[in-house]
C-alpha cells in the first residue's frame, strides 16, 4: 500500500466510525478522530459523544497512553477553534508534542472556525492535508452542514411502495406493504436521524410509535415531530400510541391553532402563525435539530417534492399490486418537461428478499452545500 493509500484507509476508517453516532449528537455533527504513530499504527480513536460532546479529538487524546507517540491525526471535520460548552479541540492537539501531520476531510463553515484551525496548525508547522473523502464526509454529516448553510435541516425521506409505486389501499389501509426484513431495517434508519417528521393523518390512519425497537439500538430514541394545523388530534390523543409513548420519547407537536389553554402531558407544543414547511423547518433549526427523517403519506412528501426540499430518499419496493385506486407515493408535480424533472442519484441498493431498497440522494441539493467548500 503507497503512502496516500494508507492514509485513504484510515480516513475511510474514520468516516466509518463517525457514522455509529449519527442521530445522537445534534446540534453538534458527529465526527471520528484516528491517531497514528511514525509508522502509521492506529493508537487510539474517537466518536463525538452523544450530545454533542466531548469531541471526538478530546475522546481519542485522552485514550493515549504515551502522547509523545502521536505524529499523525485524522479528523473528519476540522478541530474546533472556540470556546463552546468545551475547550477548544485545536489547543489540544496542539499539545501533542510530536504531531506532524493532519488529516482532515472538510473545513468548519461555523464563523467562530472556518479554517482558523487549519491555519493555526499551518503556522505551528503541522502539515495540514484536505483530503479527496470531502464529498462523503458532507454527505454524511449533510444537516450539520445543511442548517449553517441554508437555514433548514437535511431532509430524508422514507417511502415504502407497493411494485406499481402506492403506499395504501384506496380506504388507506397499508399494513404491511413491506415485508418484516424492510420494516426492521427502517428502525435502523430511524435511529440515525434526530428526528421524525409526520402528518397527524398518518398518526390517524396508522396509529404508528415511530420508534427505534431495535434491543441494541433503542437506547436512544429521536424526537417525533408531528404536524397538526387544526388539532385535529386533540380529540384522539388517549387512543393514539404516539401519545401513550411520549413519557419516554420527546414528541412536538405543530399547530397553527391556539395552545395557550392546552397541556398534553409531555408533548411540546409549538404554535405557528403559519405551520407550512419552511417555518417549521427554520424552528427546527433553532431547537439545534440537524437531521429529520420524513415518514408520511403522499400529500406531504408531494409537498416536498413541490419545494425540492429532499435531500434523500429511502424507497422500499415490494412485491406487491395495488392497483390504480391505492394512494401514490406522490400526487401530481403538474411536470412538462422531463428536462426539468428532479433526479436522485442511486448511492445504494439493498435486497430483503422480494423487497428492494434504494438510497438516493439529490445531488443539486447537495451542489447547494458543497459550493462553498
Ligand atoms: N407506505 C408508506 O411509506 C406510508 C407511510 C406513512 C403513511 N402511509 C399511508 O399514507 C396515508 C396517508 O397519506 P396522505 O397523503 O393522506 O396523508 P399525509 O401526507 O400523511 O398527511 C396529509 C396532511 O399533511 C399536511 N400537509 C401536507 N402538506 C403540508 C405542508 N406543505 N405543510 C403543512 N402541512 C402539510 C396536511 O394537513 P392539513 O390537513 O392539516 O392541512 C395534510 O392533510 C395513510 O393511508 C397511511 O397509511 C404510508
Amino acid at each position: 500500500m503507497t503512502a496516500s493509500e494508507e492514509n485513504n484507509a484510515i480516513i475511510q476508517k474514520a468516516l466509518n466510525l463517525a457514522k455509529k453516532n449519527l442521530g445522537k449528537t445534534y446540534p453538534n455533527p458527529s465526527v471520528a478522530c484516528i491517531l497514528t504513530n511514525k509508522k502509521n499504527k492506529i493508537l487510539s480513536s474517537g466518536v463525538t459523544g452523544i450530545g454533542g460532546r466531548p469531541h471526538a479529538e478530546i475522546i481519542a487524546i485522552k485514550k493515549i497512553k504515551n502522547i509523545n507517540e502521536v505524529e499523525n491525526l485524522y479528523v473528519t471535520l476540522e478541530p474546533c477553534f472556540h470556546h463552546g460548552m468545551t475547550e477548544p479541540c485545536i489547543n489540544e492537539i496542539l499539545k501533542l508534542p510530536n504531531l506532524k501531520n493532519v488529516f482532515i476531510c472538510t473545513k468548519d463553515p461555523y464563523h467562530k472556525v472556518n479554517e482558523k484551525s487549519i491555519n493555526l496548525l499551518k503556522e505551528k508547522n503541522i502539515n495540514v492535508f484536505l483530503n479527496d473523502k470531502k464529498n462523503d464526509a458532507i454527505i454524511l454529516n449533510q444537516g450539520f452542514f445543511s442548517t449553517q448553510l441554508i437555514n433548514r435541516p437535511t431532509i430524508s425521506v422514507k417511502i415504502a411502495t407497493s411494485l406499481d409505486g402506492k403506499i395504501a389501499c384506496k380506504n388507506g389501509q397499508s399494513k404491511w406493504i413491506t415485508n418484516e426484513k424492510s420494516r426492521q431495517f427502517v428502525q435502523k434508519i430511524r435511529s440515525q436521524y434526530d428526528c421524525i417528521l409526520t402528518t397527524h393523518k398518518t398518526i390517524l390512519c396508522d396509529n404508528p410509535t415511530l420508534n427505534v425497537r431495535y434491543p441494541k439500538l433503542s437506547k436512544h430514541q429521536p424526537i417525533r415531530i408531528i404536524i397538526d394545523r387544526n388539532f385535529t388530534l386533540l380529540k384522539n390523543f388517549e387512543n393514539l400510541n404516539i401519545f401513550k409513548t411520549a413519557h419516554s420519547q420527546k414528541t412536538i407537536l405543530f399547530t397553527e391553532k391556539n395552545i395557550l389553554n392546552i397541556t398534553l402531558e409531555n408533548i411540546q407544543l409549538i404554535q405557528l402563525a403559519e405551520c407550512n414547511l419552511k417555518e417549521i423547518f427554520a424552528k427546527l433549526c433553532d431547537l439545534g435539530i440537524t437531521r429529520v427523517l420524513v415518514e408520511s403519506g403522499g400529500q406531504l412528501i408531494t409537498s416536498l417534492f413541490r419545494e425540492r426540499s429532499i435531500d434523500k430518499l429511502y424507497w422500499f419496493q415490494s412485491n406487491k399490486i395495488i392497483g390504480n385506486d391505492g394512494i401514490p407515493a406522490i400526487r401530481d408535480l403538474c411536470a412538462d418537461n422531463i428536462n426539468d424533472s428532479e433526479i436522485f442519484r442511486l448511492m445504494d441498493l439493498k435486497r430483503f428478499d422480494d423487497d428492494i431498497l434504494k438510497i438516493l440522494i439529490n445531488e443539486e441539493n447537495l451542489s447547494k452545500i458543497t459550493y462553498y467548500f
